[in-house]
Formats: structure tokens, C-alpha cells, sequence
């Protein structure tokens, strides 16, 4: 073994990582360790769905604080679930629809008659669509469960009628089980009556203590990084920034960053000083890729809005002198700038997923409201930065083709 540790470290090029990308934000690990509990629960729900005769398909919800490990829950047990159920012999499927890329109910739809079925979806409506994945489902004998992720994108009356089309369409027996995903404060806004009255079971995933976070990271750690180069002392200073917060997101993100300054700087291990460094440069209720879902000219508006805050005279903005920016960002990059009620559209879009704060307020005397936009999380000055490395050509070339 050792023999091949040391062959596996001299073709690796980095003095610290084994596997950088185990720390990536798409990653999801083999063990979650603190979530066994929960993953019982959740797998326990769908036990109807195993029946062979008349399944019953179910609901649920996983609601949470951000980086608790609702995602990676969530695709980790159906995966299992989909392995046993195929020991069975029963034929199980299990889709993933993240809404900051998918963003509505017609394209997640679209995906599951294509990809799945193998179906073109063109020229067919929705509810047709919905009729034919049902359909399908009851022909195949599959019972499929789809995972609708930061589903607050969508409006409950989309989801609920995924949920109905079991009724609406099937002959009896319902065929499809949805889980739906959200963080906390967004699952209240979107929970209605209808539907919290179809939810089976609402899992609440609470936050890691700085305990539960040492067992995460010492396991993380060890993915990602060769022997030696990250000490139990600095994971448990990772552990105490992350404890914070409750998010094992902050910790993953703070040893990636601060892995990749020791590589930078041809050091062996990571340092307290490190820590300290990528700490700064974290922001843990945003995801880190979450500008990569934005379409171009929702990014080219999140420029704007931060180009405008990034000065050190403005705490906020309005609606009106963002699309200005937006503009004068537009005519930069060469692109034709959209209208004002299209720009309104991409601000409730950044808004919905976390970037930026939109507070309404009534001005005097009834002389109307007027809009403030805000950041959220992330300073504007980092946040133009991040986005300016992002716009690179073949990026603006990639954006115009889709
Ligand atoms: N128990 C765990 N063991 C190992 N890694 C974990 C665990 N819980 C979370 N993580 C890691 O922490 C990060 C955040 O987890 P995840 O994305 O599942 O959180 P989330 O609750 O979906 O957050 P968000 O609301 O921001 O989407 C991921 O990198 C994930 O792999
Ligand atoms: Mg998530």
C-alpha cells in the first residue's frame, strides 16, 4: 500500500490535494456521516412505493437551513433506494431537477419525457406531457421519483399538479413520488394549504454542531487531501468557523480555498493562516457555483447591481439606475440590452435564488412605493469580481448559443 502511495503522490502534481474535486460543490460523498437517522426516515416513506401490486406513491418534503445536507441526502438514499429496489426486482427510477437551472415545472417535464422515455416532447402541452409520462410509468411498471431541488423557483400550483397527475391520469394506481427540497424561510413562503395537505412527511434537517462538523471534515479531509497535509488542529479550527453557522458548506469551501493557496504557494500543509485567509473569501449561504446557473443577461443585471454597490457611496440601489448600468454593462459585452420588464423579470429571478435583497417601501403621502435592491450575502466588490472572471469570451459565446 505504502508502496503505492508513493507512486500515486509522484504523478500526482499537487503537493496537497489527492482529489480537489471532491471538494467541489456538485460532489456528493460515498457516507454522510450525522445523517443516518434521517436517511431512515426518508427512505422509510417510500416503502409503499416498493409494493409490487397497486404502489402508492408519496410526497415529501426536506427543508432545511443552508448546507445541512438536504441535497446530498436526498440523492444519496434514493440512489440507495434505487439499488435495492432493483435487488427486488422492481423497477424504481429517481430524477434530480435542481430549479436554479431548471426553472419551470414545462421543463422539467420536457426532461423526464426525453430523457427517460426517450420521448421528443415537442408540440405536446404540459398536462399532455404529465398524461404521458403517467402513462409510461403505468406501461413500464416503473414507479418514479422526482426530486424537485430549491423548488421555491416554482409556484405551488406546479407542483401540485405534478402531484395530482397520479389521480388525473392513472388508472388507480399512482406511479408518481415527488420530493421536494427548499431551504427554510422559502418553504414557508411556497407552502399553501393544498399542499401541505398532499405532503406525507416534512423533514426537518437541522444544523451540524462543531462536533458532528470534525467528523464531516476529518472525512472530507481525507477524500481530498494526501496525508499529512491538513492536522486535526486546523480542522478544528475549520470546524469552529463552521460551527457558526451550522453549514458544512462553509467548512468544505474554507479547506478548498485554503487548499488551494498551500498549492499555490508549493506548501506541503495547510496553515492557521490559511484558514484565516480563504475564511474571508467564504460566504456560506451562497452557493459558490451559484452564478454558474444564471442565464447571461441575469448575470450581466447581477454585474450591474454590483458595479453600482461596489461604490463606496451606495448601500442600495433602485430598479431604474440598475437598468441603466445593465445597459451600459450590455453595450460593453456587445449584447443588446433587454427591456425594462424583462430586467424586472432577472431581478425577481436573483432574488429567488438568494443574490440580491429587493425591499419595497411606500413613499410619503401616497406618492407610491418605490423598490430597493440590496446584497444579500456577498460584497459587491467580490461579487463584480466573481462575475467578471466569469464572463469570459467563450463563456458569452457558449451563453449566446443555448
Ligand atoms: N453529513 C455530511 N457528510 C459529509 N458531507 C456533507 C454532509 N452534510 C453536508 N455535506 C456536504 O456539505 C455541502 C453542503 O451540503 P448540501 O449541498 O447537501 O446542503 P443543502 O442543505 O442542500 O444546502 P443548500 O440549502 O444551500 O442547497 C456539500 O458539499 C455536502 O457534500
Ligand atoms: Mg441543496
Amino acid at each position: 500500500m505504502k508502496r503505492k502511495r508513493l507512486v500515486e503522490e509522484a504523478v500526482s502534481d499537487s503537493n496537497i490535494f489527492k482529489d480537489e474535486s471532491t471538494l467541489f460543490p456538485d460532489y456528493v460523498p460515498e457516507e454522510l456521516p450525522h445523517r443516518e437517522e434521517e436517511m431512515i426516515r426518508l427512505a422509510k416513506n417510500f416503502r409503499t412505493i416498493l409494493k409490487r401490486d397497486n404502489p402508492r406513491s408519496v410526497h415529501i418534503a426536506v427543508v432545511g437551513d443552508p448546507g445541512v445536507g438536504k441535497t446530498s441526502l436526498v440523492k444519496r438514499t434514493m440512489q440507495d433506494l434505487v439499488e435495492v429496489a432493483h435487488d427486488k426486482s422492481i423497477n424504481v427510477d429517481f430524477v434530480y431537477y435542481n430549479c436554479h437551472s431548471m426553472r419551470t415545472k414545462a421543463s422539467i417535464l420536457r426532461h423526464v419525457l426525453t430523457e427517460k422515455f426517450g420521448v421528443q416532447s415537442r408540440g405536446f402541452g404540459e398536462e399532455e406531457i404529465l398524461e404521458m409520462i403517467v402513462k409510461r410509468c403505468e406501461k413500464e411498471d416503473l414507479r418514479l421519483i422526482i426530486a424537485i431541488d430549491e423548488a421555491n423557483m416554482l409556484k405551488a400550483e406546479d407542483i401540485l399538479s405534478i402531484i395530482h397527475a397520479n389521480e388525473v391520469f392513472g388508472s388507480g394506481e399512482s406511479r408518481i413520488s415527488t420530493i421536494i427540497i427548499s431551504r427554510t424561510a422559502e418553504w414557508r413562503a411556497l407552502l399553501n394549504a393544498p399542499l401541505s395537505g398532499h405532503i406525507l412527511d416534512q423533514l426537518n434537517i437541522e444544523g451540524y454542531n462543531k462536533e458532528e462538523l470534525m467528523d464531516i471534515f476529518k472525512y472530507r479531509a481525507k477524500l481530498a487531501f494526501w496525508e499529512g497535509v491538513i492536522s486535526d488542529e486546523i480542522l478544528e479550527m475549520v470546524a469552529e468557523i463552521s460551527a457558526s453557522t451550522r453549514n458544512a458548506r462553509h467548512g468544505i469551501e474554507i479547506m478548498l480555498r485554503a487548499g488551494r493557496i498551500a498549492d499555490g504557494l508549493g506548501e506541503h500543509e495547510i496553515k492557521a493562516d490559511f484558514i484565516r485567509e480563504a475564511k474571508n473569501r467564504v460566504y456560506p449561504e451562497l452557493r459558490s457555483d451559484v452564478f454558474y446557473d444564471l442565464r447571461l443577461h441575469e448575470l450581466l443585471a447581477s454585474l450591474a447591481i454590483a458595479r453600482i454597490l461596489a461604490r463606496p457611496e451606495n448601500i442600495q440601489t433602485t430598479i431604474k439606475e440598475a437598468y441603466e448600468e445593465y445597459k451600459l454593462v450590455c453595450e460593453e459585452m456587445g449584447e443588446k440590452p433587454a427591456s425594462m420588464p424583462s430586467f424586472r423579470i432577472y431581478l425577481n429571478t436573483l432574488e429567488k435564488v438568494g443574490i440580491i435583497g429587493i425591499t419595497v417601501k411606500s413613499l410619503e403621502k401616497g406618492r407610491g412605493r418605490r423598490a430597493k435592491i440590496t446584497l444579500y450575502d456577498i460584497p459587491a466588490k467580490i461579487m463584480k469580481e466573481r462575475i467578471e472572471a466569469l464572463l469570459t469570451k467563450d463563456f458569452l459565446k457558449k451563453h449566446r448559443e443555448r
